[in-house]
């Protein structure tokens, strides 16, 4: 590996079938478990590994996020999530991912000025929303309009040049909130609207979502505030479903925005980010905290493949510290708007009660995680379930070129192209047509 340590030992692997065997190097990073080098196996050994959904498999090297699951630790660059969520904003944490240090004071000015004045979009993208259907989803949008940046932008899809790579990465970070709220905007049938200048990049989001041009608008600080909390609790996480379909898209040398267009629609199925919609569609469904109760139980039937959305995490199996700081959120934002009875936190809380001390989550060790939520935060502020998702994407789009820029700065990245366990049919001879149901009733 061109920059991890020496190895750290071997692991010798003994075939008794052939009574060959290899000795592979042990490599450690600065945290976590030793990895296997497996490059030699097949040399070696003539074997693939199988790992379907890569459970112990780790696709790269990196130096950006780091998450122990067992111990409920998520760090940014080794910063810990809870203290970028306290003290930090979420242009110092953009800066942080994409640099690998907190900005001194002429950097950070710098780097909200540099992305602010990338936040308008080509005045032709505006035209492309009309060919979609008003009751599209917005992350049906989103992939669209993602990945057509690339037809609007070609001043910087050269992937060799870094001038090319930064600019581009600028734009995704600073358009990915003009696009997503003018999503929004023709879903309700109303203008888009310019951002501003003068505001930060989560107030730029929320006026571009409910700004009309018939009235001024006022903004709300704490909800800025806690929007800006979300974008950094959701800014990234090592190499979940959609940095990896980033990953894999960029090993090829496609241009970034085809990249984190593919992320995007990675992120919007039900298991990564589309989680967040699922979540609050299952807690209207459930209704009522008394109904709570059915629900679980559903859940941990094996002949029901109903799952509890917002629970579980491949990675996290103590706690999910994402959860713990939204939650908290979820209380302050209800508190800012007045809301003293949300019937959807009341079951939120009932089911993560009963959930807790349920000996099927206990042995599974599955708990609440981001999703579980956030959503309750973002209806409180006025979003339809259809945004959560593209809420999502907005704070991950920094995480997901910051995995790409890595990416391609790495001497030692190859095309991603796995291997498999073949099990169809071995090689047979082709039958025309007209002989081919007297051959199958011979086979018979
Ligand atoms: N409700 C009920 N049972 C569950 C759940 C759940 N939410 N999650 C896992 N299980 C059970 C699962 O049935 C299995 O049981 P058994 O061993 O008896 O077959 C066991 O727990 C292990 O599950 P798994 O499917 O092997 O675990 P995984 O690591 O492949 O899946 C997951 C992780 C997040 C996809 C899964 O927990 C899940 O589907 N959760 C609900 C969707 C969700 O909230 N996703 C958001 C993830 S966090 C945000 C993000 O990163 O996008």
């Amino acid at each position: 590996m061109a920059d991890s340590k020496a190895p750290s030992g071997t692991v010798t692997i003994i075939d008794n079938t052939s009574n060959k065997q290899t000795t592979l190097p042990l490599v450690s990073g600065t945290a976590g478990p030793k990895v296997i080098d497996i490059r030699n196996l097949y040399k070696d050994l003539g074997y693939f590994t199988f790992d379907p959904g890569y459970t112990a498999t780790g696709s790269c090297q990196s130096k950006i996020t780091y998450i122990d699951g067992d111990e409920g630790v998520l760090l940014y660059r080794g910063y810990p999530i809870e203290q970028l969520a306290e003290h930090s904003d979420f242009m110092e944490v953009c800066y942080l991912l994409l640099f690998g240090d907190l900005p001194d004071k002429a950097q950070r000015d710098q780097f909200v000025h540099d992305i602010t004045y990338h936040t308008m979009v080509h005045d032709q993208l505006n035209r492309f929303y009309q060919g979609f259907r008003r009751d599209a989803h917005p992350m049906a949008v989103m992939c669209g309009v993602v990945g057509a940046l690339s037809a609007f932008y070609h001043d910087s899809t050269d992937i060799t040049d870094p001038l090319h790579r930064k600019v581009a990465s600028y734009r995704l970070i600073a358009k990915m909130p003009t696009i997503a709220a003018m999503a929004y905007k023709y879903a309700m049938g109303q203008p888009f609207m310019y951002p501003q200048n003068n505001l930060s990049y989560a107030e730029n989001f929320l006026y571009m979502s409910y700004a009309v041009p018939a009235e001024p608008y006022k903004m709300n600080k704490i909800l800025s505030k806690a929007l800006d909390k979300i974008f950094i609790l959701h800014a990234d996480h090592e190499q979940n479903a959609s940095a990896s379909t980033v990953r894999m898209s960029g090993s090829t040398g496609a241009n970034p925005f085809a990249c984190i267009a593919a992320g995007c629609a990675s992120l919007w199925g039900p298991s990564h980010g589309g989680a967040n919609e699922e979540v609050l569609k299952m807690l209207a469904e459930i209704g009522d905290k008394r109904n709570v109760g059915q629900w679980v139980k559903k859940a941990k039937d094996p002949s029901d493949p109903f799952r509890l959305f917002g629970f579980g995490h491949r990675v996290y199996k103590n706690f999910d510290p994402r959860a713990q700081v939204i939650q908290k959120t979820a209380h302050e934002v209800l508190g800012e708007l007045g809301i003293k009875h949300e019937p959807l936190l009341e079951v939120a809380m009932e089911l993560e009660r009963i959930a807790l001390v349920d000996d099927y989550f206990i042995k599974r060790r599955l708990y609440p995680n981001v999703d579980f939520y956030s959503g309750i935060i973002l209806k409180a502020m006025g979003f339809p379930t259809s945004m959560f998702t593209a809420l999502f994407a907005i704070g991950r789009t920094v995480g997901w070129v910051a995995q790409w820029n890595e990416l391609i700065e790495d001497p030692s990245q190859k095309i991603n192209r796995p291997r498999q366990l073949y099990t169809g049919v071995t090689k047979r001879d082709y039958v025309p047509v007209a002989k081919r149901k007297a051959a199958a009733k011979a086979a018979q």
